[in-house]
């Protein structure tokens, strides 16, 4: 029997499966386990099952001790581990990717209607009281049909992304690291530009590429001026990719129509400018918040661990 440490509070399916095989050390308190209670729990773990709001560095991999094995990230996205740390312990760092596609791409594309069509301004009139009613000019959007979606990382969400956007009449460009499947891009009639000819052809930028050095303020000022100023920015993937202030500006002069985000450079604090701002939709990180999703982004997570718990090679490993 292996000792399985949870860092957060997870569907009791996933921890029922851990503990038919192991002893499990769950947090779940009502907030995120503070550093130290975790710094302290890791210690003698064979296996910590990490939720993305904890940092698993270094520090944390020496203070869980020589014989721990796996970090199971209940995430697809993995910047909270540092993986060639894991790497060089010989701990395998494992991710949850598929099982919240779908999810994530419903929030893209809720965000993307929700900018175009003003809804959250919408909502908030009639919440705020002040008297409306239906005008030929209130409240005007912009319509999706024929219009350019411009996906940054074409992996599984963006491509599902893509899959929705065509279905609401879009045109699809991505930019991607490599070329994706020819059947793939042939169905959602996508092409592939850089991200130069990418910036300046979409109605509507959507993020879909991991976090890491390389994607760091991806979009900043320079990028915000070679969109279209009637274009839209959509972030379901990691805030740090925008330079927050940089956007922040460029919504308030008006140089882009809009945003739509579910991510935030720190989060879970937002750039106050943002606040201030009509022309920004803000989302609190929903991406894969369903029950479904959360659900099997956790039996995965288990199934990461405890298959390398048991000698054999993991459903999804990182490194
Ligand atoms: C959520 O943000 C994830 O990476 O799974």
């Amino acid at each position: 029997m292996s000792r399985v440490v949870v860092t957060g509070r997870v569907p009791e399916i996933a921890i029922e499966k851990l503990r038919a095989e192991h002893e499990v050390d769950a947090w779940d308190g009502p907030e995120s386990i503070s550093r130290a209670e975790l710094l302290r729990r890791v210690a003698g773990a064979d296996a910590v099952v990490s939720l993305l709001t904890e940092r698993i560095d270094a520090e944390l991999l020496e203070a869980a001790g020589p014989q721990l094995k796996v970090v199971a990230n209940v995430a697809v996205g993995y910047d909270n581990i540092d993986v060639p740390a894991c790497t060089e312990r010989g701990i395998v760092a494992a991710n949850t990717p598929g099982v919240l596609t779908d999810a994530t791409a419903d929030i893209a594309l809720s965000l993307i209607l929700m900018a175009t069509r003003r809804l959250g301004e919408g909502e908030r009139l009639i919440r705020s009281g002040q008297a409306w009613k239906w005008g030929m000019f209130f409240l005007l959007g912009s319509s999706l049909q024929g219009k350019t979606l411009g996906v940054v990382g074409m992996g599984g969400i963006g491509q599902a992304t893509a899959r929705r956007a065509k279905a609401f009449g879009m045109e699809i460009v991505y930019q991607s690291r490599s070329e994706i499947d020819p059947g793939i891009a042939a169905e959602l009639g996508a092409r592939r530009a850089d991200l130069d000819e990418l910036l300046a052809v979409s109605d509507v930028v959507s993020l879909h590429c991991p976090y890491g050095p390389a994607t760091h303020h991806l979009i900043g000022a320079e990028q915000l001026a070679a969109m279209k100023s009637s274009a839209y920015l959509v972030n379901t993937a990691r805030g740090p990719i925008v330079d927050e202030a940089a956007l922040a500006s460029a919504l308030r002069e008006g140089r882009i129509a809009g945003a739509g985000l579910d991510v935030y450079e720190h989060e879970p604090r937002v750039h106050p400018e943002l606040l201030e701002l009509e022309n920004v939709t803000l989302v609190p990180h929903l991406g894969s918040a369903t029950v479904e999703t959360r659900t099997a982004m956790a039996m995965l997570a288990a199934d990461n661990a405890l298959a390398v718990l048991s000698g054999e090679q993991p459903p999804a490993p990182i490194n």
